[in-house]
């Protein structure tokens, strides 16, 4: 596996694989099973695949979960390993912004609600990144999870607009035993903030309607900054206080998910 922190010697190493297929995981490490589950899939449907690890600080609307979000990149760069990664790329900001942020991608309808509403400028960073990532590695596909489905179809969307030569592929949430789904901040919750989050995905799916999923939450004591059902899909974003701060999660889940009992009742929606 090579590891390249430096784009000349990224474009050597890119013109080597000629037409080989090239499958590309972007992330901003910390990495965990929902990650590896992303480079399992491109290293079983493409010849060579590149894992890139780099923490976007324009993504970050607040300094201070950018300060806390955890870097682990031995650890990272071991499960590339293991998972028979053929390249990890680490640039640095002045590699990725050479024109420190002057140009930016944005979206003007759906990036503004759900995740958008609650951290302006949040999609833009993330989307002007991907752009230039994407334009930097060239793959036939790209591989994004469904646990951050705003994302996923931010990026699906934007590809088909700006004509991107990409296959960009949307992989099923790995949660943990309880339903949570796994997430880098994670690491950030205490006991008592991890077994409020553990409850999160199971008020998703049972809530007969949205503002029950709120109220659920809310006796839990956590922030809900939402619970909206669109798109045949009911999506959520909490704040729970642990000791190491305060930490924002996010999921959703598809309608056919939703309860697992009734089909219609008094209650149904
Ligand atoms: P990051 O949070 O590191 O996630 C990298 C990829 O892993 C994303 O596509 C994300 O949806 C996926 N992922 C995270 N948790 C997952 C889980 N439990 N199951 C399945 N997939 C999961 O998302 C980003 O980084 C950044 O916004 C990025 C796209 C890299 C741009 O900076």
């Amino acid at each position: 596996m090579k590891v390249i922190d430096n784009l000349p010697a990224w474009h050597d190493w890119r013109s080597g694989l000629q037409d080989q297929t090239l499958g590309f995981v972007p992330t901003m490490g910390a990495l965990h099973a929902g990650h590896q589950s992303l480079l399992q899939r491109s290293v079983a449907e493409n010849q060579s695949t590149v894992l890139s690890i780099y923490l976007n600080a324009t993504q970050f609307n607040d300094p201070k979960d950018l300060a806390a979000y955890p870097e682990t990149l031995e650890a990272d760069l071991q499960m590339a390993k293991e998972s028979r990664v053929s390249a990890v790329l680490l640039p640095t900001y002045g590699q990725i912004y050479p024109d420190d942020y002057c140009f930016q991608v944005d979206e003007t309808k759906f990036s503004k609600g759900l995740c958008g509403a609650d951290r302006p400028g949040h999609f833009t960073g993330v989307l002007t990144v991907v752009m230039k990532l994407l334009n930097l590695v060239q793959p036939q596909r790209a591989y994004f999870g469904l646990k951050d489905y705003q994302q996923y179809q931010l990026i699906k969307d934007m590809a088909v607009a700006f004509f991107m030569p990409v296959d960009i592929v949307g992989c099923e949430t790995v949660r943990e035993a309880d339903g949570l789904a796994m997430s880098s901040r994670n690491q950030l919750l205490d006991a008592c903030a991890r077994s409020k989050a553990g409850r999160f995905n199971a008020i998703l799916r049972s809530a007969h309607s949205d503002s029950e999923a709120v109220q659920q939450l809310r006796d839990l004591e956590v922030d809900v900054d939402y619970v909206q059902s669109n798109d045949g899909r009911r999506f959520g974003a909490i704040v729970v206080n642990s000791g190491n701060g305060q930490v924002r999660l996010i999921d959703n889940v598809p309608r056919h998910q939703f309860r697992n009992t009734l089909i219609c009742g008094p209650r149904h929606q």
